[in-house]
């Protein structure tokens, strides 16, 4: 018999919002994947030179903003005057880089549920995951399911757990490391983030039938989705939400 997943994961994850459907990592973006029937929504968080928690992928400020700087060396105050909105698309022009507390209000709104990926910049591996976890406690309703943190960095996540033990963790990577369920136990993680790209047909069943879930990044067609489902990932992260079902 299966043993019971340490975390039932959704089929469907919208990737930093809905990012094919609406800019990333923006409001705008948690709504588009409301309306796709996304249930869960991935972003990615990061400090500004503040201190506070933002929404965003990037270090540079160069591929969405067009800027020349960094957001870690930008407070919250001054990247609220940055759009956000209008390199995907001039009809979001004037959307700003939420910060976590703006996105988590939103995402209550919207009833999602989230997977909150920590993104440090360079050397705030701890910082991030604290600031983080305290955003969420002080936020996050304490009758809804605890946003599932997740990371590469495996520092992160041991700050994680360290200081918001209470909220579940998963690990990211690209490969399946060698001596997975010992990492994943010493994080005391209950998922782990595959890289689709570079799954091997074998590697999710093994992983969930020893309890942990598994959800594979960044999967944008039905077709693609349907095979790892078959290969025994719970949930597939992607751009399009309204390409793949949830009842694949
Ligand atoms: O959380 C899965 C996925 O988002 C990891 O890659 O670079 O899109 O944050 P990235
Ligand atoms: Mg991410």
């Amino acid at each position: 018999d299966a043993p019971t997943p340490r975390i039932a994961l959704p089929p469907v994850i919208g990737h930093r919002g809905a990012a094919g459907l609406a800019p990333e990592n923006t409001l705008p973006g948690l709504r588009a994947a409301a309306e796709a029937g996304c249930r869960w929504v991935e972003v990615d968080v990061m400090l500004a030179a503040c201190g506070t928690p933002m929404l965003h992928h990037d270090v540079s400020l160069e591929r969405i903003e067009g800027i020349a700087g960094r957001l870690d060396q930008w407070t919250a105050t001054q990247l609220a005057e940055l759009d956000a909105g209008a390199a995907f698309d001039p009809a979001f022009a004037g959307t700003r880089i939420p910060t976590l507390a703006e996105a988590l209000a939103e995402m209550v709104r919207l009833n999602l549920q989230v997977n909150l990926e920590i993104k440090p910049a360079p050397g705030a591996a701890r910082e991030t995951a604290e600031a983080t976890v305290r955003t969420v406690r002080d936020l996050w309703p304490e009758d809804r399911p605890k946003p599932l943190l997740s990371s590469f960095q495996r520092d992160s996540l041991a700050a994680a757990r360290d200081k918001g033990p209470e909220l579940p963790r998963g690990l990211i990577v690209q490969n399946r490391p060698v001596r997975w369920s010992e990492v994943l136990r010493e994080l005391d993680c209950v998922s782990l983030h595959l890289a689709a790209d570079h799954l091997l047909p074998a590697e999710s069943r093994e992983v969930t039938d020893a309890g942990w879930a598994v959800a594979a990044y960044t999967v944008n067609d039905g077709g693609t989705a349907a095979r790892l489902r078959g290969w025994g990932v719970d949930a597939i992260i992607t751009d399009r939400p309204d390409l793949i079902p949830n009842d694949l």
